[in-house]
């Protein structure tokens, strides 16, 4: 689509000199001008021409006319003038002769735009949950948007490194090990893996705050002990440190679940933990610069200044604090891979941490401070439940895997009982479908899960495009080869207009990305299967009138397949051949 806009770009620069030779406007101005209308049926492509008005001193309607008059170009069908717009149809023919063979001799790379991110870097930094803590829906987002931004960033040509900069340092293992200490029993917690850690994780916090309907009241020096604990970690106590090294290898353990499940992988696991012995030097350096302050006996970074409330550094027992270890990994992690873009997935309610940290590193005098990137989302409720992990109304991730996956095997037992493999595809189209309805969303806004929805085979949903992948799959296998040199034939709209959705994939993965978010890659999916399924609905394919539009449209089907599957790819979305 690129090209195409810009051989119309280059068309109407043409008809604008004959309007006023003077007039001189770059190919990639009238480009960036052009839009896609609401309605197919106003054009493929619409030029506002009020925005040449002034530069040519002529109304609208009469730009409009003459440029869709002088209109030259073999992309376009036609182009007509309607209230002072130039409402552009592209040429079904041209699309496919340039979307066809293209998306043959790319594969597995049609759509990425390989230039942005060739020679760079980037490091992503999301999923890091902290740990002996349950890994809930809450973490969904970090999980599923930081692995997109990830696929998208490695499609374009960046070299990627994904981090899990687990939380496994920090007050939440202070508490779990009074817990442990206190109602803890080794064999329990080693069979029960996650399950016995979340339990005492809640009987803790509960203890600690009190909960009314248990009749629990609450023990607030149970905290100040946690804190101890914590402390004695921090200070080397090998006892501590021992049991602290255990936990950490059972939360990891079950993450891993959740992670083959996606189809997650991560480049280094190097935690909160590892910057220990990191800190003091940017400490000392912040200290050198004299922008640490003293407040009631903790260190901060004064940021009035800038709107912002101070940044703790140190805490008044000396403890390290979140932003002190965030400063020091930015610091090893640009020592270590020289990025050109480092990218931190959490939710919004960390925006002002991240505000004030990128702040301290700039004040620091660090020059990348501006490839710090913060890419915040919205929360999630189920049904409108919020979701804590404090208490023990926690949503684990597991668990709602579990239940989309039990949910479509029944649905496909209804559907398509022989299939092989079901339990695989029971387990993609479940985990699918979570993933799609999450990411349909606007990364930003708020989410309430509702799992009918997410499921649903005939709503915009993963189940849906994934089963419009497998139709194309069908539709190819049922054909077995065909005639992939025979001249190509457009013979409907419906082709056309799926051709024109397939040419503009390159252009979604620049929108994505520019933007991060991936929501733009899942709205597209469902463009491109609702092309399709119009398509296989109207034209015959199999049937076709005869040999030459068959091919075209096995042609066109295949096209698809593989732009179904390269964007799949982008969001988490397995590709499968058969539901
Ligand atoms: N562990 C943190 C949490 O669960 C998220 C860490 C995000 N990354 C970072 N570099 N701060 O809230």
């Amino acid at each position: 689509m690129l090209e195409i806009k810009k051989s119309i770009s280059e068309s109407i620069a043409q008809g604008i000199k004959a309007i006023n030779s003077d007039a001189s406007l770059e190919i990639s101005d009238i480009a960036s001008m052009l839009e896609y209308p609401p309605d197919e049926k106003m054009g493929d492509l619409a030029l506002p021409c009020f925005k040449l008005s002034k530069t040519l001193r002529r109304s609208p309607v009469q730009i409009a006319q003459t440029l869709a008059d002088g209109m030259s170009t073999p992309c376009v069908a036609r182009a007509e003038a309607v209230n002072g717009y130039l409402n552009i149809f592209l040429d079904g023919a041209y699309l496919a002769s340039r979307v066809i063979p293209e998306t043959r001799a790319k594969g597995d790379k049609y759509g990425a735009p390989t230039d942005l991110g060739e020679g760079k870097t980037v490091v992503l930094d999301y999923s890091s949950p902290n740990l002996a803590k349950p890994f809930h829906i809450g973490h969904l987002g970090t999980t599923v948007i930081g692995h997109s931004l990830k696929m998208l960033h490695e499609f374009a040509g960046y070299k990627c490194i994904g981090i899990n900069y687990v939380g496994d340092w920090g007050t939440q293992f202070g508490k779990l090990i009074v817990a442990y200490k206190k109602w803890g029993d080794r064999e329990k917690v080693e069979n029960g893996g996650v399950d016995a850690l979340v339990e005492l994780y809640v009987k803790i916090n509960n203890a600690i705050s009190g909960n009314e309907e248990e009749g629990i009241s609450a023990d607030p020096t149970l905290a100040d002990e946690a804190r101890a604990e914590f402390l004695k970690m921090e200070q080397g106590d090998e006892e501590n440190l021992a049991l602290w090294r255990w936990l950490v290898k059972l939360s990891l353990k079950a993450n891993d679940e959740i992670y083959r499940q996606l189809g997650i992988t991560f480049d280094s696991y190097k935690g909160e933990s590892s910057y220990t012995e990191g800190m003091p030097v940017q400490v000392q350096r912040l200290r050198d610069k004299g922008l640490l302050k003293i407040d009631d006996g903790a260190s901060i970074v004064d940021l009035e200044e800038y709107g912002m409330p101070p940044c703790l550094i140190l805490k008044r027992d000396g403890s390290s604090l979140y932003p002190t270890r965030d400063i020091a990994a930015a610091y090893d992690r640009k020592q270590m891979y020289d990025f050109d873009k480092s990218i931190y997935v959490t939710s919004a309610g960390q925006s002002l941490h991240f505000a004030q940290w990128f702040k301290v590193v700039e004040l620091m005098g660090y020059d990348w401070f501006d490839k710090l990137v913060h890419v915040p989302y919205g929360t999630v409720s189920i049904n409108g439940a919020k979701l804590a992990t404090r208490t023990g109304n926690v949503i684990l991730l597991r668990d709602l895997f579990a239940l989309a996956i039990e949910k479509v095997a029944a649905i496909m037992e209804e559907k398509n009982p022989n299939i092989e493999n079901k339990e695989k595809t029971a387990e993609a189209v479940g985990v699918g479908a979570v993933i799609f309805y999450y990411l349909s969303n606007n990364r930003i806004r708020d989410i309430n899960f509702v799992m009918e929805d997410a499921l649903s085979f005939d709503g915009n949903t993963g189940p849906y495009v994934q089963y419009t992948y497998a139709r194309t799959c069908s539709v190819l296998s049922k054909s077995g080869e065909y005639d992939k040199n025979a001249e190509l034939l457009i013979t409907s709209e419906d082709e056309t207009s799926l051709l024109k959705t397939l040419s503009r994939f390159e252009e979604v993965v620049r929108d994505a990305i520019d933007a991060y978010e991936p929501s733009i890659v899942t709205r597209y999916i469902l463009d491109v299967a609702g092309a399709y399924n119009r398509f296989y609905h109207n034209c015959s394919i199999l049937g076709a009138e005869n040999e030459q539009i068959k091919n075209t449209r096995l042609a066109i089907t295949e096209a698809t397949k593989t732009v179904l599957g390269n964007a799949f790819g982008l969001i988490c979305l397995k590709k499968t051949e058969k539901i």
